[in-house]
């Protein structure tokens, strides 16, 4: 099995290594035969040949079966186009998948006295390919124009997905659109009711602009949610919120034969080198990788370990404490052996 590792820009050489630590461990411990293949995608890159990435780069990533990535910067230039676009459409990674899943003990730490944090766990599903992150769009200095493409492929695709997913949980799957306002979207809404009823499984739906309300208002009505791209990218940030920091926050982007998994925070510029992020959504993002690999154990007892270093406030400074992000992944790594 080969894994690429894409530490990125900024924060993400910082946080990667963490999670690269945990990956070392079972890997060498149990014989996993995962072989690591580094690549350099991003700012360096694109200061070093004019592309952030390349073609030869993207046939590198189709030869591994997961990816572990940390974030890049945007580049300042018209002819840049994003380099995660371009992974997740040319690799085909339809489904992205953002939990919001408080780590337990998080509330008291951050003193959010608003939420019971064991009534929120919700999973936000976004499409991954198309929507308004389409790449289709026409740019003029007076008029420019972005393309929001729809199709009954790829929402079928997604809510099969979500389908799934839910029916392992609540049996419940939230559909959330704006087709009062977005033609496009009744096309999205009623594909995703007729596929999620096809399955068996219980489907309402919400307006987005209300969804992000009742969101951070009353979070523990959801459970599955299945949404567009642009949309699903806004409600995951914001769905952070109820994590206690974005640095908490992981994801995964999933294909039929491949699949991603990084952070969704990006590089952090203002932060960047000074050895303070936090490696929890990194860490958090390889525990994903493990459930996806079928390594139940050893992602549950990453949780276990990460849910130790929150209970001991052995925690960066977005969530109050004063430790570094090295001194928090090796805590972290250091539990995990114990653990195990
Ligand atoms: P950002 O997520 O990098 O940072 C937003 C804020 O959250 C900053 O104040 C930052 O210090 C803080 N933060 C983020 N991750 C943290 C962590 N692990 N620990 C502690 N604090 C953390 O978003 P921003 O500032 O909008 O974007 C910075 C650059 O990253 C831009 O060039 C943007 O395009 C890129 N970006 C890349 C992404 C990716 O590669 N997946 C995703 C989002 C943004
Ligand atoms: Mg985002």
């Amino acid at each position: 099995m080969r894994a690429a590792i894409i530490e990125g820009d900024g924060i993400g050489k910082e946080v990667i290594p963490e999670a690269v630590a945990i990956l070392d461990y079972f890997n060498e411990t149990y014989d996993w035969g995962i072989e690591k293949v580094p690549v350099e995608v991003g700012l360096g890159k694109w200061e070093k040949t004019g592309s952030a990435i390349t073609d030869d780069d993207i046939s590198l990533l189709k030869t591994c079966n997961l990816i572990l990535f940390g974030a890049i910067t945007t580049v300042n230039d018209p002819s840049y186009k994003s380099v995660l676009l371009r992974i997740r459409k040319e690799l085909d990674l339809y489904a992205n998948v953002r939990p919001i899943l408080p780590i337990s003990g998080i509330y008291k730490l951050l003193k959010i006295k608003d939420h019971k944090e064991e009534n929120v766990n919700i999973v936000i599903v976004r499409e991954n390919t198309e929507g308004l992150y389409s790449g289709v769009e026409e740019i003029g200095a007076e008029k420019s124009m972005t393309t929001r493409v729809i199709t009954k492929r790829a929402s079928e695709r997604i809510a099969a997905f979500a389908s799934n997913l839910a029916s392992a949980r609540k049996n419940k799957l939230l559909v959330v659109h704006k087709s009062n306002v977005l033609k496009s979207d009744k096309l999205f809404l009623d594909t995703c009711r007729q596929t999620a009823e096809s399955r068996g499984v219980d489907v309402s739906d919400k307006l987005v602009d209300i969804f992000a309300y009742d969101l951070i208002m009353n979070p523990e009505k959801y459970d599955v949610v299945v949404t567009t791209n642009l949309f699903g990218d806004i409600l995951s940030d914001l769905g952070a919120v109820l994590l206690g920091s974005i640095g908490l926050a992981p994801s995964a982007n999933i294909g039929d034969n491949q699949a991603f998994f990084e952070p969704v925070h990006g590089s952090a510029p203002d932060i960047a080198g000074k050895g303070i992020a936090n490696p929890i959504a990194a860490v958090l993002s390889l525990k994903m990788m493990f459930d996806y690999m079928g390594k139940t154990r050893e992602a549950c007892l990453v949780s276990r370990a990460v849910t130790a270093a929150v209970a001991d406030k052995i925690v960066t400074p977005d969530l109050g404490g004063k430790y570094s992000t090295k001194e928090v992944g090796d805590f972290i790594l250091s539990k995990v052996r114990q653990l195990d």
